[in-house]
């Protein structure tokens, strides 16, 4: 180490050793019995001007053969998170380094700055611990003050909703799962529909026994396909770094497979019986004539939340397009009633309106 370092990492650590002492306990990071080699074990040869990047993550939280002997030899559980960061599917901690600042404050106000996320944007690594994985963050400020982060979904809209610098073909994330919205996946509260004849225990519309799952969070969908992978939504080999396969495309062929991801929730024979929408199977096993396949969830759901319609409708405008009359909604006939109707033209098919 220079002498230009060894001085400013001394002066460093007199700054933060009242942090070491006044911890209740001591995060994982900064506890001399799990971290042999102290402040050292990161900071030596570290680039403070861009948070250091996450290369430095992964000689402890990679393959075995990388981590220290001697912190084997304490007894840490090590677990390895390279293997879904090379996975087709990822979020690119590992891309660009330089555009992370630990100075920076979320979500992005300037719509031309660089997207980016490291390890340090969702892990502090200076307060992270077992009993809280948010320790440390911060959400969105509110005035003056930013509040710490105790909720997944605080952390995904630090980047993932009122970012200036969205990508163009994202979506604001907070106002899609707004509990004031007519439906929503229930992550932020439990949900509005009282007939989701379609789920399956534990899950249910509202908790009302203790095992019952009544709420969800993202990484319910999000993460890693493998399940015996660590947890957090680091990469998958589904597109959408999803948990399970979801076509969002049409003229597929059904089966459990092609619309896994919804059916861990939602009962497939339910779906395909019509106990809800009395033309689900005429439209997602497709047509006698129609023998490529059907229409895909995604064609008339959306997956997180519609502040226009009820039931999650949100038609997809690459395939669903403006009727004869130039109308394109969804009109419910009676709140959770199984009745409504469509206006719209899909394939050259007119609904002007079609009724059910
Ligand atoms: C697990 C690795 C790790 C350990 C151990 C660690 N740090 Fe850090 N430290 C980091 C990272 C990563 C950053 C950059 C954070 C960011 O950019 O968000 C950082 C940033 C800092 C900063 C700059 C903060 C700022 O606001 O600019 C100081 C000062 C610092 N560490 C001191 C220490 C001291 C003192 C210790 C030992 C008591 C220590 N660190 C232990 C990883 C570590
Ligand atoms: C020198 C080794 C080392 C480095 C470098 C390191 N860590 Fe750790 N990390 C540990 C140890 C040891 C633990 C405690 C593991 C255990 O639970 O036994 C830990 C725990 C964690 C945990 C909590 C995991 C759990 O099991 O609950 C997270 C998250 C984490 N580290 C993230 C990071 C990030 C992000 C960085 C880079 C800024 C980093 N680590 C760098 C050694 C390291
Ligand atoms: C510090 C910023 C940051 C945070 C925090 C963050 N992400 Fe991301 N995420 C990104 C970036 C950057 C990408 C790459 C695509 C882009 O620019 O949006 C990405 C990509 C994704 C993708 C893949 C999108 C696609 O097009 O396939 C998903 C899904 C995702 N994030 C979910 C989450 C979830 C869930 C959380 C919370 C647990 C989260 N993210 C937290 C920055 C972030
Ligand atoms: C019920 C399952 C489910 C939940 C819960 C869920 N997602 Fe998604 N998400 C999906 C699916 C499926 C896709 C890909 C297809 C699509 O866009 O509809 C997706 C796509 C995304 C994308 C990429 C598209 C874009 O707009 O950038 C991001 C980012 C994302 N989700 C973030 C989140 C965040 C953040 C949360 C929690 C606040 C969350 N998701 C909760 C199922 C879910
Ligand atoms: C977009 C946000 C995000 C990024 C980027 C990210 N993580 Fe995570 N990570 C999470 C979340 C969320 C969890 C799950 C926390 C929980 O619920 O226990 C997690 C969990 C972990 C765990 C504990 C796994 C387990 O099974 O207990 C480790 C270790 C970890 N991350 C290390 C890393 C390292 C190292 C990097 C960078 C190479 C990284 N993470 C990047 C969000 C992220
Ligand atoms: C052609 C458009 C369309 C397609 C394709 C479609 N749905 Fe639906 N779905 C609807 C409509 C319309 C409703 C609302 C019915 C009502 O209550 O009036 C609905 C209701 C639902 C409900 C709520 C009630 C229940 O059954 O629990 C779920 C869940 C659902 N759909 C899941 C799916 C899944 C999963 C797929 C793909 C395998 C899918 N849908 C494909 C139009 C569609
Ligand atoms: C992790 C479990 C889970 C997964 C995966 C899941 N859902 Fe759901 N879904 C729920 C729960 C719980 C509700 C009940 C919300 C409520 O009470 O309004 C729900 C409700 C719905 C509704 C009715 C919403 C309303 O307000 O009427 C539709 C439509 C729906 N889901 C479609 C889908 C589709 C399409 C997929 C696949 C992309 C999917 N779900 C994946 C758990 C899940």
């Amino acid at each position: 180490m220079h002498f230009r370092h060894l001085l400013k990492f001394s002066l460093i650590i007199v700054v933060f050793m009242p942090l070491v002492v006044a911890a209740a306990t001591t995060p994982l990071h900064l506890d001399p019995q799990i971290m042999a080699d102290g402040c050292g074990s990161c900071h030596v040869g570290f680039d403070f001007t861009n948070g250091g990047g996450s290369a430095k993550c992964i000689t402890c939280h990679g393959p075995a053969s990388g981590i220290p002997k001697s912190l084997i030899s304490m007894g840490n559980q090590f677990k390895d998170v390279t293997r879904d960061f090379a996975k087709n599917y990822r979020h690119p901690v590992f891309g660009k380094a330089g555009n992370h600042s630990a100075r920076e404050v979320l979500p992005e106000t300037n719509p031309v700055a660089p997207r980016h996320v490291e390890c340090a944007d969702c892990h502090s690594p200076h307060y992270v611990s077992r009993d809280n994985p948010y320790a440390g963050l911060r959400g969105k400020k509110v005035g003056n003050f930013a509040s710490p982060i105790t909720k997944e979904y605080e952390l995904c809209y630090l980047c993932h909703a009122d970012s200036a610098n969205l990508p163009v073909k994202s979506t604001n994330k907070r106002i899609e799962f707004n509990k004031e919205n007519p439906s929503f996946h229930p992550v932020e509260a439990e949900g509005k529909n009282q007939a989701v004849v379609s789920l399956m225990r534990p899950y249910r519309e509202k908790k009302t026994t203790a095992n019952d799952v009544s709420t969800l969070k993202c990484a319910d969908c999000h993460g890693s396909d493998d399940p015996n992978s660590p947890q957090g939504p680091h990469g998958s080999k589904y597109e959408g770094l999803l948990v399970d396969n979801y076509a969002t495309g049409d003229g597929i062929q059904e089966n459990a497979y092609a619309y896994g991801l919804c059916y861990r929730c939602h009962k497939r024979t339910s779906i395909m019986g019509n106990q809800s929408f009395p033309l689900h199977s005429r439209h997602i096993a497709g047509e006698n004539n129609f023998k490529g396949g059907g229409t895909s969830c995604h064609t008339c759901h959306t997956s997180h939340g519609s502040p226009e319609n009820r039931y999650l409708i949100r038609f997809n405008r690459n395939v669903v397009k403006e009727n004869s009359e130039g109308k394109l909604k969804f009109v419910e006939k009676g709140t959770y009633s199984f009745h409504g109707e469509c206006w719209l033209n899909c394939h050259g098919v007119d609904h002007n309106p079609k009724t059910y």
